[in-house]
């Protein structure tokens, strides 16, 4: 039997209403003669790169910024994929860039996103917004992990002083949602693959975040009563359907706030893309 007493945070609605909120920041960019340009560049034919990919651009078209995705062949080289980032730093149209990963194969992740303009980094994984998040000076956020805050703000959910427990140490969402805690005043732990008891120190948790990428591996018994669940999980279940990183509903029983997959953290992780975007054109432009 399933009681749900956890109240179900809706992703969707609140990344919506950040959209508006964006939208309405690209008018008075315009306002000051600043048109925000994004490009999205995606090497090869991922499946799943491909949707994200074209969800973010739908996304930002609709926003009002100007969109420009690259498709580039999984054969291109490193040394014309650091070109074609390269053209775009020093292209005046462009405020932020963003290379879809993983990319295929052979090509050097780390080399690529330290080519990218620190000032167009709009995923937050230069090296310098990386530094500047550790310590707490102005750059731009990882999307994903920027998204789960907001959801904590927007739903009035307290963090400081909060037991904070993340499970996974990734650069794209553990370790920079850590940091984004911290800077809220929890108390943080990083659990990872390695922990022992993960259950007990789950248990030990005021907020759960889930970034691990295997599929209900936060059960219902490992929540706290009260504790706040974010499911930063994308797996595809044994019948196809997508399943976050927690049991959702088993999780609901005991937890105070739950988001769901799909519908929860994930649509959050585009709004936050046109949010950095924004601000990135406006610290560029020079204007509020
Ligand atoms: N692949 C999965 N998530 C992301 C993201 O947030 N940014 C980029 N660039 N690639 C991703």
């Amino acid at each position: 039997m399933t009681t749900q007493t956890a109240k179900t945070i809706d992703g969707k609605t609140t990344a919506l209403s950040v959209r508006e909120d964006v939208a309405k920041r690209v008018t008075r960019l315009k306002e000051h003669g600043v048109s925000p340009g994004l490009t999205v560049v995606l090497v090869g034919e991922d499946p799943a790169s491909q949707v994200y990919v074209r969800n973010k651009d739908k996304a930002a078209t609709k926003a009002g910024f100007v969109v420009d995705t690259k498709k580039l062949a999984a054969t291109t080289s490193q040394g014309d994929l650091l070109a074609v980032v390269k053209s775009l730093n020093a292209d005046p149209a462009v405020h932020g860039i963003l290379v879809q990963l993983p990319l295929p194969k052979g090509l050097d992740e780390g080399e690529v996103v330290r080519a990218i303009s620190p000032a167009k980094d709009v995923d937050g994984l230069h090296p310098d917004n990386v530094a500047a998040l550790v310590m707490g000076e102005e750059g731009l956020i990882p999307c994903t992990p920027a998204g789960c805050i907001e959801l904590c703000d927007r739903y009035g959910i307290e963090l400081e002083g909060k037991q904070a427990v993340v499970v996974g140490r990734s650069m794209l969402v553990g370790k920079p949602i850590a940091q984004l805690l911290l800077a809220r005043n929890a108390t943080v732990t990083i659990a990872h693959s390695r922990t022992q008891d993960l259950k007990a120190v789950c248990l030990g948790a005021d907020v759960i975040v889930a970034a691990v990428g295997v599929a209900k591996l936060v059960q219902g018994d490992w929540v706290k009563p009260g504790a706040v669940v974010l499911d930063v999980g994308i797996n595809r279940g044994d019948d196809g359907k997508l399943v976050g990183d927690v049991d959702f509903a088993a999780a609901s029983d005991n937890a105070s706030h739950i988001t769901p997959v799909p519908g929860g953290v994930g649509p959050m992780t585009i709004a936050m893309l046109l949010s950095n975007t924004a601000t990135a054109a406006a610290r560029i432009a020079g204007v509020g």
